[in-house]
């Protein structure tokens, strides 16, 4: 349950040229962020500090899944850290509801629920004994939320094994514990740091198949971060790509995707047949075109519509097409555009090797 603002809310503030609505609500800001940066203090006096954050700013509306993307020691958890109250930051300013992270930390934390990639659960005591420990630092006893509890539990699939000790559960049981112990105050925001890290596929398609049904079933707003991209692609109604602590990219993933320059056919052409290049480039969409032995790669803006007009052109003049792919783009390929380096270098454990920074940051801090 949200407990009442103290304060009035601040009025939120317009929209500042981001991308058209998608699963939110455009008008009803719920994260504002403000050119926040945040420079870690040096080790050693004398030192250099760390640019963990320089500048960032987006807002986040109501009911959509938000994604924040990039490489190990981005500035996410430092980000996430801010926006949930647990670190200040060098300057900016971040607003939820309406509300001033910095000026009302206590009435932000009632609002949000955070879910790190490190367990905080209490390994010695049951999964439903974690549940009504968190809702007692939110006030809340057994008899107001007990219900509360019973179907949290329920809808986390773990409602045969809350009472059993957590250090008995699986890694996804873990993982759906936390959810259920991140909304048990009912937060109608909710902040998840690569929760999924470690499960296994089916494990984080679970996981996800929760946010989605607590998004859709309870309006629930989502920000968060995940190294996998093929399950942002699927799952966020907007990502911002954050590299070396500043946004590089906003919009849908659609957006995104379509930022660099759409999709590919890669035609396979009949060996000793003549080049249709010259005839496939003023096709309408088309907008490069490279050959590599008798196949041809051709960037266009819309693969499928361009796919008869492709063939049809080439028949005309005797070229004989043998096949035709259609290749979408990925959110890989975004980044690789964005950055000129791939979100994870071949073979890297997700958050393992830093890309340019020891990354991790203060992901244990206490909520
Ligand atoms: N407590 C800290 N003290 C000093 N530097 C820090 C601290 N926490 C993070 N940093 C540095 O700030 C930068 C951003 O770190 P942050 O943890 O926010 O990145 P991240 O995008 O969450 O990375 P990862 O994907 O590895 O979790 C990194 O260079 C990191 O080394
Ligand atoms: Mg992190």
């Amino acid at each position: 349950m949200s407990a009442p603002s103290s304060s009035p809310p601040e009025p939120a503030l317009e929209p500042r040229g981001l991308a058209a609505p998608h699963g939110g609500v455009a008008d009803q800001i719920v994260i504002d962020a403000q050119d926040l940066r945040m420079i870690y203090p040096p080790p050693k006096a004398g030192g250099k500090g760390t640019v963990a954050v320089d500048g960032v700013g987006f807002q986040v509306w109501r009911g959509e899944i938000f994604g924040f993307l990039g490489p190990n020691g981005a500035g996410k958890t430092t980000t996430i850290s801010i926006l949930t109250t647990l670190l200040d930051p060098t300057s900016g300013r971040a607003r939820i509801e309406g509300i001033d992270v910095l000026a009302h930390p206590n009435d932000v934390r009632r609002k949000i629920g955070l879910v790190f990639q490190k367990s905080t659960a209490d390994e010695e005591l049951t999964g439903r004994e974690n549940m009504l420990i968190e809702a007692g630092l939110y006030g809340l006893t057994s008899g107001q939320i007990g219900g509360h509890v019973n179907d949290l539990l329920a809808q986390m699939d773990l409602a045969t094994s809350a009472d059993r000790f957590v250090k008995t559960y699986s890694g996804g049981m873990r993982r759906r514990l936390e959810l259920a112990v991140g909304m048990v105050h009912k937060p109608k925001l909710l902040f998840l740091d690569e929760p999924t890290l470690g499960l296994d596929p089916q494990g984080r398609a679970g996981f996800w198949r929760y946010i989605r049904y607590l998004r859709d079933s309870q309006g629930l707003t989502v920000f968060m971060t995940t190294h996998y991209l093929d399950e942002a692609d699927q799952l966020c109604d907007r990502i911002a790509v954050i590299d070396h602590g500043k946004i590089i990219a906003l919009g849908t993933p659609k957006q995104l995707k379509d930022s660099v320059g759409g999709d590919t056919l890669v035609l396979s052409v009949a060996a000793g047949s003549a080049d249709p290049t010259a005839l496939i480039s003023p096709l309408p969409g088309v907008t490069a075109i490279s050959r590599q032995g008798d196949s041809l790669r051709v960037k266009c803006s819309r693969g499928e519509s361009l796919v008869p007009k492709v063939v049809m052109t080439a028949a005309q003049a005797g070229i004989e097409i043998l096949g035709v792919t259609v290749i979408k783009p990925t959110l890989d390929e975004v980044f690789l555009h964005l950055t000129g380096h791939a979100y994870r270098e071949e073979g890297e454990a997700p958050n393992g090797n830093p890309g340019h920074g020891a990354g991790n940051g203060p992901e244990g801090a206490p909520a």
